[in-house]
């Protein structure tokens, strides 16, 4: 891949720019995105035409870019997301259609939990996750599932970094996020109050495919004082649901 002066290569330069693009920040000027992206607005115009050329990016009216539905396209063709999401949807459904609070679906992706979907009704308490947006860890009900069944070395991993605080009652202490994780993989759920933010329960388990691999979490996200009995028994259901139609999958 050719190389710039500055040694970096056309591929880095196009991630570099891809990366500039947010859950919040979706539509930016080309220069903006330059800027964020640390290069030269000439090479940033360049490269942002070429990839708008390509369709990996959209311009508005305005001239601002935005990602391109053919990024949209290319990154589900065939992606392991999208048969999981499929699978999941039905009993995603039936979870909200009981529990009647947000429900959604989370796999592990660069050590924080990506969502893959959100199911809410208007009724619906707080809840700051968005769909392709991420949570930490240590720090959410889906997170600390896939962290619960995630491998040692992530683990040792998480474990050893600074647990960020963000919210009063996240686990911020190594030791009773170890014991948290083990008791978590005994009894096959968490329930983790406050541990993002304050007013709301996120209750999560663990979604297995058809080898017994863990492949994502399912949570659902509940005002705070809320019985959690019927969630995690909704949760359960919707996970072996889920499993039978992986495990038919492969057939
Ligand atoms: C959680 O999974 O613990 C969670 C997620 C989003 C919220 C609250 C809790 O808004």
């Amino acid at each position: 891949m050719a190389n710039s002066p500055s040694g970096d290569s056309v591929t880095d330069r196009i991630v570099r720019i891809l990366d500039t693009f947010t859950t919040e920040r979706t539509v930016q000027s080309a220069t903006d995105i330059g800027r964020r992206a640390g290069l030269p607005s000439a090479t940033a115009h360049r490269q942002v035409e070429a990839l708008v050329e390509a369709g990996l990016l959209e311009r508005d009216e305005d001239r601002r870019v935005r990602l391109g539905m053919r990024l949209w396209e290319l990154a589900l063709r065939g992606s392991h997301a999208l048969r999981l999401r499929q699978a999941a949807m039905p009993y995603m459904e039936r979870v909200q259609a009981t529990v009647r609070e947000h429900t959604q679906l989370a796999v592990l992706e660069q050590n924080e939990a990506l969502f893959l979907e959100r199911l809410s009704s208007p009724d619906s308490g707080a809840n700051i996750t968005r769909v392709a947006g991420r949570l930490p860890l240590h720090a959410s009900s889906s997170g600390l599932v896939l962290l619960a069944f995630g491998s040692t070395e992530l683990q040792e991993r998480v474990l050893t970094a600074p647990l960020a605080r963000i919210s009063p009652e996240t686990i911020t202490d190594a030791a009773t996020l170890r014991r948290t994780l083990a008791h978590i993989r005994r009894v096959g759920y968490v329930v983790a109050p406050g541990s993002i933010e304050s007013v709301s329960t996120g209750v999560a388990v663990p979604v297995r495919d058809g080898s017994g691999a863990v492949v994502a979490a399912l949570s659902v996200v509940l005002p705070r004082t809320a019985p959690t009995e019927g969630a995690i028994a909704a949760l359960s259901d919707a996970a072996a649901g889920i499993r039978s139609t992986l495990t038919a999958d492969r057939r």
